[in-house]
């Protein structure tokens, strides 16, 4: 771990300008928080600088207003639940500088917590202003990035702010920064990677790296469909990307020279239309016939992927195996998450967005080592980039 952190800044007495991920998914048309886990996530952070003493300005972005204020996007539902969550009151104001922003900070206490309002309803946010930027600073001593999650935006609380005060990460961040460092630097090996999701084209560069890096590949999901045409199978009516056929090629030429194993189904559910209740059965890949799509890998390439996993000792894994949003389709995806949730003797980390998502569904979030809060963070820390609201915090002395 390189970054500075919190444990390495003097907090008592102090203002910290605490940026987080409040990003939650709502329950469509209502303002009720479907998942709040990106609030929990924070809590440790906000406990350990509350208990030192600091005052907390803390600021998040939820959706994309576009720079301007959209009444449904303001973060009333979120202060409610953070303050459930925390267990006491904050002080929650609508805009995020000015005068009465400044006056609410000057009356805030040790230990107390000050909640801005939506980021991002300022278009100097996401242009990186530096004036917006330095009108934040002017909140707090001490910048602290807890929000890993939007860290791969050049924004004005995320990056330019570090010009203004001393910067130091989050303990989520510290966690997200060890845990997907430890896929990347250094990993207990053999690594595994499992990929899926619909489309190549969203993981081109992920692919790209981790193929020159891991022992074993796995994929699986919609993707699948494309490597199975650059091998000249036919795929029945599946999605297919003509355009990546050639990467897919690519990343089937690379792991051969870099012998690193890559394993695609060898069976999968397929379906005649795109629907939960859709008539399916198991088939052999080389057999889809037309007219029919791939849905699912099959129960035989589950059983093979999880083998070829267990000898693991690092795992990582982004993107479902199927549409696991429907339960008939939902196997291979539980079978991935219930392998890694057994492996008591490997590091498994699971990327965020849709592949979290499926993990809390099936309550297996707490038996992975980590389970990310970023979704397009995640994967651009998995492409080997260097993220906008990372580089720029300080390394620790020596390092
Ligand atoms: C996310 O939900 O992935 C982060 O909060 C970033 O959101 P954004 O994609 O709107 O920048």
């Amino acid at each position: 771990m390189k970054k500075k952190t919190v444990r390495d800044a003097q907090v008592s007495g102090k203002r910290v300008l605490l940026r987080v991920d409040f990003n939650v998914p709502f329950v469509p048309k209502t303002t009720v928080i479907a998942d709040d886990t990106r609030i929990q996530a924070v809590l440790p952070t906000i406990r350990y600088l509350k208990k030192r003493g600091a005052s907390l300005v803390v600021c998040s972005h939820l959706g994309r207003p576009n720079g301007k204020v959209v009444k449904d996007m303001r973060l009333d539902s979120v202060a409610h639940r953070f303050e459930a969550l925390l267990g006491e009151p904050i002080v929650h104001v609508r805009e995020c500088i000015g005068p009465a922003v400044q006056q609410a900070v000057k009356e805030l206490g040790p230990g107390e917590v000050l909640l801005l309002e939506n980021l991002r309803f300022y278009p100097e946010e996401e242009k990186n202003d530096p004036e917006f930027a330095k009108a934040l600073a002017s909140l707090a001593d001490i910048y602290v990035n807890d929000a890993f999650g939007a860290s791969h935006r050049a924004h004005a609380s995320i990056n330019a702010i570090t010009r203004f005060l001393p910067a130091y990460a989050g303990l989520q961040m510290e966690k997200e920064l060890k845990m997907l460092g430890a896929t990347l630097e250094n990993p207990a090996r053999p690594l595994g990677a499992i990929m899926g999701g619909a489309k190549i084209s969203d993981k081109i560069n992920v692919l790209h790296n981790l193929v020159q890096r891991v022992d074993r590949l796995f994929i699986g999901g919609g993707m699948a469909a494309t490597f199975f045409k650059a091998q000249g199978l036919q795929v029945g009516s599946s999605l297919v990307e003509e355009e990546s056929i050639g990467v897919a090629q690519d990343i089937l030429k690379k792991a051969q020279s870099n012998s690193v194993k890559l394993f695609l189904p060898e069976d999968v559910v397929i379906s005649k239309t795109f629907a939960g209740d859709a008539p399916h059965k198991d088939m052999d890949v080389a057999r889809v016939p037309p007219g029919w799509m791939i849905m699912d890998i099959g129960p035989e390439t589950a059983r093979l992927f999880a083998r070829e996993m267990r000898e693991c000792r690092t795992l990582v894994w982004n993107g479902p195996m199927g549409v696991f949003e429907w339960e008939v389709f939902s196997q291979g995806t539980r079978a991935i998450a219930e392998t890694m949730a057994d492996m008591n003797n490997a590091i498994t980390v699971v990327g965020g967005g849709s592949t979290a998502e499926a993990v809390e569904e099936l309550g297996l979030t707490n038996a992975m080592n980590h389970v990310s809060m970023g979704g397009g963070a995640s994967l651009e820390f998995l492409e080997g980039r260097d993220l906008p609201g990372i580089s720029t915090l300080p390394d620790k002395d020596g390092d």
